[in-house]
């Protein structure tokens, strides 16, 4: 089994996103992304790699048409039951490898949290940045890299916890977490803390490796986008397709 696909299965069973979290769930997107809310009406948007659903959610309700995919079941699943009451939204299990989409059909496309966990990070960049349209914009968020220190730790601690049975991880992340949070430089519960541990591929960059790759693919007014809550384990990057 995909370790995302037990990890949303876990998820479900413990938590949820409720109404009254709806407004916080927007707000947390708005900032992360340094966009405001305007710009969603009537854009067509790609939540690339979209897990549960929580951004999928957030950017259908300030009014865009979102197309979410995900590799795993239990996450398109899971964003189809937070958006099943919303007529805007369209999901797909997918690999965004060898994605269906017409290059050049997106207003905005970002992933968030995603392509590090590929076998192959920049073509896989290179793969979603051709779905956005000409004049488009496309933000990505990825892991850091850290010092030399901490990803050793983190190489030490992977080599190890990538390789266990999920359940038996999951259990064992309760242990885990102080240890992990070093590492991530942000305190993480069992959730975070399996998400951490568990993905086969866990890629860091640093910011001018994510950069480059916008330049090199034609990104023009190229930005990082610290999310402070997130700063030590990551950054997000967001640019415009040149006209
Ligand atoms: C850490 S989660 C982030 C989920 C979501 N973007 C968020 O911020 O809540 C990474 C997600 O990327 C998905 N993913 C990884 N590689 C993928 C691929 N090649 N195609 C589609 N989804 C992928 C995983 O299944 C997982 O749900």
């Amino acid at each position: 089994m995909d370790t995302f696909d037990f990890q949303w299965s876990e998820w479900k069973k413990h938590s949820s996103i409720s109404p009254s979290h709806f407004q916080s769930l927007v707000t947390d997107f708005l900032s992360r992304m340094n966009l405001c809310s305007d710009f969603f009406s009537n854009k067509t948007i790609l939540d690339a790699g979209c897990g549960i659903g929580r951004y999928t959610l957030a950017s259908a309700m300030l009014g865009a048409h979102v197309v979410a995919i995900d590799l795993v079941n239990s996450g398109i699943h899971q964003t189809r039951q937070f958006t099943k009451k919303l007529p805007n939204v369209d999901c797909v299990q997918g690999d965004l490898l060898h994605s269906p989409f017409k290059f050049e059909s997106f207003d905005f496309v970002f992933s968030v949290g995603v392509l590090h966990h590929s076998p192959n990070p920049q073509a896989a960049f290179e793969r979603i940045a051709r779905l956005v349209r000409r004049d488009g914009l496309l933000y990505i968020w990825v892991y850091r890299k850290r010092s030399p220190l901490l990803e050793t730790m983190n190489v030490f601690l992977r080599t190890f916890t990538a390789r266990l049975p999920l359940r038996f991880l999951y259990a064992l992340s309760f242990l885990l977490i102080p240890f992990a949070s070093v590492i991530v430089g942000y305190k993480l519960g069992v959730h975070g803390t399996f998400d951490w541990c568990a993905p086969k591929y866990q890629h860091h960059f640093t910011e001018q490796e994510v950069l480059n790759w916008y330049e090199k693919m034609g990104f023009k007014e190229v930005k990082l986008v610290i999310y402070n809550k997130f700063k030590k384990c990551g950054f997000g990057v967001i640019g415009h397709k040149s006209p």
